[in-house]
């Protein structure tokens, strides 16, 4: 079974190919993804008609380059994103995924692209146990419970109003680091102190939710640290940039990490699954791992490039629901940008 996967949903064109085998492993094909990040850049985050613009040239030369790779003409079934995500670019994926569909006589399944983030992992380090994932990029940030990949993922929490990613990106821009911000305040917190301030850490306190996020308040915490800063005369290249960065960092992996550990040991599951762009976040990725080893969970974090939003994990999720027995979608189905988990 060959599965085509699009993904379109919010500044990445993805198409991925993907093989299904007998024994349940998805094997990898082709992974196409051209990305309007660029033109995003100079207005400090992604303009969804840029976005869907930028969809409608890179979708079918992707699906070409992508048929290409695999060396097949075309593949046994379709998957697509219809949500959650930008209405306009979930659409151009949606539109091509339905025509390529009917033209090919091949079956059309329409997918969540938060499944996508989790089932990405299985082709790395194969089938995935019941599990919690942890998701954190510049659009969302989610804490699910997965029992398998062919049935529903619930929802523990998200957050309440920015996504992680985003305020990686906020942060960085109010540093002067440019935009996505996310990997230049990595960089810059590596020769910082991350106990050099404490910055708040949202939603942690004994009546607030136990899985749901907040960092709303933790940047406006670093801007007011700026700003007191500036107020006692202190310059802009003065700034203690890579202490501030780490110390942010910090605040964000810290309270990412502790909810998905305290979820997977109050739900009884051993394994812990990253997904989303901003686990690439080098913080993140090592307190996982040292507070998972400390409570005795397994870790499973796809390699970056798969992390980031890409067809190959709507082509992954595709092979697993369609092996669990999932009916195709009509042509008639509609995206779906509030789709919940
Ligand atoms: O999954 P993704 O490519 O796109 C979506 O937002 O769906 O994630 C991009 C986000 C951006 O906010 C970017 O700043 C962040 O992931 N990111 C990082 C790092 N690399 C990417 N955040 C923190 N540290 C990083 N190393
Ligand atoms: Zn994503």
């Amino acid at each position: 079974m060959i599965v085509m996967g699009i993904e379109s949903s919010c500044d990445e064109t993805g198409v991925g190919i993907v093989r299904r085998h007998s024994d349940g492993s998805v094997e990898l094909l082709a992974d196409e993804v051209a990305s309007s990040v660029d033109q995003h850049a100079r207005f400090g985050g992604v303009v969804p008609e840029i976005a869907s613009r930028a969809h409608l040239e890179a979708i079918v030369p992707a699906m070409r380059r992508a048929l290409a790779t695999a060396g097949i003409s075309k593949p046994d079934a379709l998957a697509v994103t219809i949500g959650p995500g930008l209405a306009g670019a979930l659409l151009v994926g949606v539109a091509a995924a339905k025509a390529y569909a009917a033209a090919w006589d091949v079956p059309f399944y329409a997918l969540n692209h938060l499944g996508g983030h989790v089932a990405v992992d299985t082709l790395e380090h194969g089938p995935m146990p019941p599990a919690v994932a942890l998701l954190v990029s510049g659009g969302h940030t989610h804490l699910l419970q997965v029992t398998d990949l062919g049935s529903p993922i619930t929802e523990l929490g998200s957050t309440v109003d920015d996504a992680a990613g985003e305020a990686f990106d906020k942060v960085a821009r109010l540093l002067g680091l440019g935009y996505p911000g996310g990997p230049a305040l990595d960089a810059a917190a590596a020769s910082g102190d991350a106990a050099a301030i404490a910055f708040p850490r949202g939603m942690t306190g004994p009546r607030d939710a136990r899985y749901d996020f907040s960092f709303s308040g933790l940047k406006t915490a670093v801007a007011r640290y700026v700003e007191a800063a500036q107020r006692q005369g202190v310059t802009a290249d003065q700034l203690p940039i890579s202490d501030i960065a780490a110390s942010f960092q910090e605040a964000v992996a810290d309270v990412l990490t502790m909810k998905a550990v305290r979820a997977a040991t109050d739900i009884g599951v051993d394994t812990i699954v990253l997904g989303g762009g901003a686990t690439a976040n080098s913080r993140i990725r090592s307190l996982a791992e040292e507070r998972c080893a400390g409570a005795g969970l397994t870790l499973r974090v796809p390699k970056p490039r798969l992390c980031t939003d890409n067809g190959v994990m709507i082509a992954a999720l595709g092979a697993h629901v369609i092996a669990a027995g999932a009916q195709p979608a009509a042509l008639t189905v509609a995206t779906d940008p509030g789709l919940p988990v």
